[in-house]
């Protein structure tokens, strides 16, 4: 495949590339920055937005070498702006680099051409040509560049069938052996899939399926598999990734058991406050089946999924929490009748767990909405005394210290106590621990 150069049509949109780089933060320097030189071009994503009138979620840059020099001079560039510090990281090994500053990521590459030496495998690199660079990439849609400086400045390179696929809203690979060569692109298609609303172009579809059928996801290590699917579960609609993901029949080749339950996983998250964790409640709620299988014991299968897939111990934790005891709770909430009950039940667990065991209630029953309850109201109750003021009140140390304050939050959850700390003390100081 040879990327080519635009013509008319292209030039016109490699001009409103440039023109939409130059609005977004961090735009204005890079085409500064790019005019000192000859080989600088915008690549990829960032151009298939542009040319989508999509906001990019980064900037990606590729120049012919000294990618580290290159992203140095654009942090010191941003830092002249002011505000926050820009960082700039490079990898010398693989020839990347990266900005990271208040206004967003760019990305830096050297210009690369790439082999598979076998399916499945990280592939070998050399230095290559911009056109080399667009070919080794996953779809026609992002096998795009615009050079911002030299001779082809403000040209849109592109792989055949680039502009009219991305007219047309399709993913085609750019070869026969794509899959197989990088079988994370099966993923990659499912979740361009979602976010576009762009369809797999037939012969591309065919050989996703091909290539699935062959376990060419068995060819790929866990942990490409898992950052792929952490990509998935931070899109911004991350249950439309995963339908799609799973509609292609990539969850299950992860795992068998994987399910995605899509009006669960919606309501879930709906109910889910601020302050937790979409991405690991969805997880959760795909090893649903583990948890409720009985005839395997689903700790240490999720155990060894997750870690394979490379998430985080915290995360991993968080996740087979709430996978493990979202069905549970389900029931508990059902059986609780007073806050107090539903405190009991509900403190000790993940707000994750809580949303999804919130959830299974189908959106309609008591349950969704004791949840509700919990997160909008009751989580929040906090006593005003602690144990010290039961101490100054004369409770010996020991166990009835704590069992005196559950005692009075009890009371206070079911609206028994007047407000203010001496009811509090007079509820704790009440309870009978003969
Ligand atoms: N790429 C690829 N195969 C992969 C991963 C990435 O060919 N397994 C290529 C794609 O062409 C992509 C580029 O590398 O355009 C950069 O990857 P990434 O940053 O993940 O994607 P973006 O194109 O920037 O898209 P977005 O960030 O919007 O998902």
């Amino acid at each position: 495949m040879s990327a080519t150069a635009g013509n008319a049509s292209g030039a016109g949109a490699g001009a409103e590339v440039i023109a939409g780089l130059a609005r977004l933060p961090g735009g204005c320097e890079l085409l500064a920055l790019a005019t000192e030189r000859e080989d600088v071009a915008l690549v990829g994503g960032a151009v298939r937005d542009l040319l989508l009138a999509r906001t990019p979620r980064e900037l990606d840059v590729v120049v012919d070498g000294a990618a580290a020099a290159f992203a140095q001079e654009l942090a010191d560039a941003l830092a002249a702006l002011g505000g926050g510090a820009p960082s700039s990281t490079g990898h010398q090994r693989f020839g990347t680099a990266l900005v990271v500053w208040e206004g967003g990521r760019i990305d830096i590459a050297e210009r690369r051409a790439e082999s598979y030496p076998s399916p499945g495998a990280l592939p070998e690199v050399r230095a290559g040509t911009l056109e080399e660079d667009l070919a080794r990439r996953d779809f026609t849609v992002n096998a795009i560049a615009v050079p911002l400086s030299g001779r082809l400045a403000g040209e849109l390179l592109c792989a055949e069938h680039a502009q009219e696929d991305l007219r047309e809203g399709r993913l085609r690979v750019l070869h026969e052996g794509s899959f197989l060569d990088d079988p994370t692109r099966l993923l990659r298609l499912a979740r361009y899939s979602a976010r576009l609303g762009f369809e797999a172009e037939p012969r591309t579809a065919e050989l996703a399926r091909e290539a699935l059928a062959a376990g060419a996801l068995d060819t790929v290590s866990r942990a490409r598999i898992g950052a792929e699917l952490r990509l998935a579960l931070a899109e911004s609609d991350a249950v439309a990734a995963l339908g799609a993901i799973s509609e292609l029949g990539a969850l299950a080749a992860i795992e068998r058991r994987l399910r995605l339950d899509e009006s669960l996983a919606r309501r879930a998250l709906a109910l889910l406050p601020g302050d937790g964790r979409p991405d690991l409640l969805l997880m959760a709620s795909l090893l649903l089946p583990l948890s409720i299988d009985p005839d395997e014991d689903p700790e240490p299968v999720m155990f060894e999924l997750l870690d394979g897939l490379e998430f985080t111990a915290g995360d991993r934790e968080c996740v087979m929490r709430t996978a493990l005891v979202a069905p549970g709770l389900f029931k508990e909430l059902s059986l609780a009748a007073k806050p107090s009950e539903m405190h009991e039940a509900l403190s000790a667990h993940t707000i994750e767990a809580i949303a999804l065991g919130g959830a299974m209630g189908e959106g309609t029953s008591s349950v969704t909405a004791e949840a509700e309850i919990w997160f909008e109201r009751l989580r929040h109750v906090h006593l005003e005394i602690t144990g010290q003021d039961l101490l100054d009140a004369g409770i010996p140390a020991g166990p009835q210290v704590g069992w005196r304050l559950t005692h009075a939050l009890a009371r206070k959850l079911d609206g028994e106590l007047g407000g203010g700390r001496e009811a509090e003390l007079t509820a704790a100081l009440e309870l009978d621990v003969r």
